[in-house]
């Protein structure tokens, strides 16, 4: 690993993005226009139907964000024509060869340009349908290495996959690749090209027996949680994305390949200014039901150390990461990137941010009132939970049920609803328990020595710190976090 100084790597370069409108890739396509622009290309791929709609799409899921005021202030009027002349914003899918590129000049042109690609296309819906997830987290990623494998002067092929939760697994979680069929549980048999196939025949017969598309969805999503948790794995997503680890590290060749594990990503710490985000992440979703007064109860394990790790640290570790690794041929390096060892904070310390920002500032309802927000029970074991849910709905519901069955059906519409709304909670609860009572931390070890490595070789780390230990959590969450939430995603 030789480090030299990151603005001098990204001089002159030409970069590949997949996923260009995504949360991260946003950040990461800003960072580098602000502080590199001398970038020579970006090339952004994103899915739309043709050049016009991605441009369309990049600028207004992109460029009009005030994730790009700071560029608009320094542009002001000139800012599309600088970035007409830095990006090339392409239609793709990275589920299709050549990444669905239609235009094959584009695609030549491309094969002698980038320098670099990063891969950050994926789903990242814990509840998706499997033949969706392993085209996308899997074999997509496969389609990405084959393009990487064509570009004559590659020199870093940088995938964002994530941190692997599991509830079996506990204590440190390490930073090293998955070999082939390696699995969570150690339950042995785990082949891809089978999963491919166990899928395929259950959408045949899903077809032949007449299935309707909701039924088809329905089984989809059940077969990934289903394959998820025979080998150990506690969602589709998280499956599919180490599956697609598994086989970029056994078909990289000699392609210089780094794998960067992000934890929960949170709203941005510093860069290009505190408290950006956007939709709903994981644990924000307990900030935005708490914070409108929805939520009457937490789930988890009060000490739980959560991990999350701010967006920006995160592009800024992938940018020093993939200039450390440059040109270094056939090498494979992980590199988890988060907080639970360097600077770990606990699940009760989040409670008591959520409940002390939103006592002091009430989220002003469509009504124009303040939601007045108390304590909140705290179940703190899944049976706990299941009594809580048995006491306060399930019963409530039977009774509902008898009621309505009396009254021929008279509340018919009513029970629907409650049994739609348990239905749902019960099934969050199912893709979300095990991180909420996850008992691992994830080892930093290799970004470790990474930053350490920047900080001797006096690289830039003031403007790519990725540090977590500079975090103080409360400041964070009180005064960045929390209000970015409230201002980017409560609606
Ligand atoms: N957010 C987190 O907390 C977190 C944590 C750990 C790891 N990660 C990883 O970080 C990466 C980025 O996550 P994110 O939160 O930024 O997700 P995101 O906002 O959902 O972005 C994913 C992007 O991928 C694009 N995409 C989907 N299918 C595609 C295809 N077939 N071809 C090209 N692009 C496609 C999506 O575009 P469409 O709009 O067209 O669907 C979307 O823009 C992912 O690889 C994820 O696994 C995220």
């Amino acid at each position: 690993m030789e480090l030299t100084s990151v603005l001098k790597f990204l001089e002159n370069r030409t970069i590949l993005v997949t996923g260009a409108t995504g949360f991260l890739a946003k950040i990461f396509v800003e960072k580098i226009l602000r502080v590199q622009p001398n970038v020579k290309k970006l090339y952004l791929l994103l899915r739309a139907k043709d050049n016009k709609a991605a441009l369309q799409r990049f600028n207004t899921e992109a460029v009009a964000k005030d994730l790009f005021k700071l560029l608009r202030e320094k542009y002001g009027a000139n800012l599309n024509t600088f970035i007409s002349e830095k990006a090339t914003i392409i239609p793709g899918d990275i589920t299709c060869e050549n990444l669905g590129v239609k235009d094959p000049n584009l695609v030549e042109e491309m094969w002698r340009e980038v320098d670099v690609i990063v891969n950050i296309a994926a789903t990242t819906n814990f509840d998706v349908r499997y033949d969706v997830a392993l085209d996308l987290n899997t074999f997509g990623a496969i389609f990405v290495l084959d393009f990487a494998k064509k570009c004559s002067k590659l020199k870093v092929l940088l995938h964002v996959s994530t941190a692997f939760v599991s509830g079996e697994k506990a204590g440190l979680i390490l930073e090293t690749p998955y070999n082939m069929g390696e699995t969570l549980n150690g339950t042995s048999g785990l082949d891809i090209d089978k999963e491919k196939k166990v899928l395929e025949e259950t959408l045949k017969q899903l077809k032949v027996e007449g299935s309707s598309e909701n039924s088809i969805t329905s089984a989809m999503k059940e077969l990934g949680i289903e394959r998820a948790r025979k080998y150990g794995w506690p969602n589709t997503y998280v499956f599919t994305k180490a599956m697609g680890e598994m086989l970029l590290g056994n078909l990289k060749e000699d392609i210089p390949l780094v794998i960067l594990r992000p934890t929960i990503i949170t709203s941005t710490f510093q860069e290009p200014f505190p408290g950006w985000v956007e939709g709903i992440r994981t644990i924000d979703s307990l900030a935005v039901g708490y914070g409108k007064g929805k939520l009457t109860c937490f789930l988890g394990d009060p000490k739980a150390v959560i991990d999350v790790i701010p967006a920006d640290m995160v592009v800024n570790a992938m940018i020093v990461s993939m200039m450390a690794h440059a040109d270094e041929r056939g090498s494979q390096i992980i590199y988890q990137v988060g907080s639970s060892v360097s600077n770990p904070i606990d699940f009760t310390s989040l409670q008591d941010y959520g409940l002390r920002y939103f006592r002091e500032n009430p989220w002003i309802n469509k009504d124009g009132k303040p939601v007045i927000v108390g304590k909140v029970t705290v179940l703190s074991t899944m049976d706990s939970f299941h009594r809580y849910m048995a006491l306060h709905y399930l019963l409530p519901l039977k009774v509902l049920e008898i009621v309505n069955t009396t009254l021929c059906q008279y509340f018919q519409g009513k029970y629907l609803e409650l049994h739609r709304k348990i239905n749902f909670v019960m099934r969050l609860i199912d893709l979300y328990g095990p991180y909420l009572f996850f008992k691992g931390i994830f080892d930093d070890m290799n970004t470790e020595k990474l930053r350490r490595a920047a900080k001797e070789a006096g690289i830039e780390i003031d403007v790519f710190n990725f540090d977590p230990k500079s975090i103080n959590w409360e400041d964070y969450f009180m005064d960045t976090h929390v209000p970015g939430v409230v201002k980017y995603v409560f609606k």
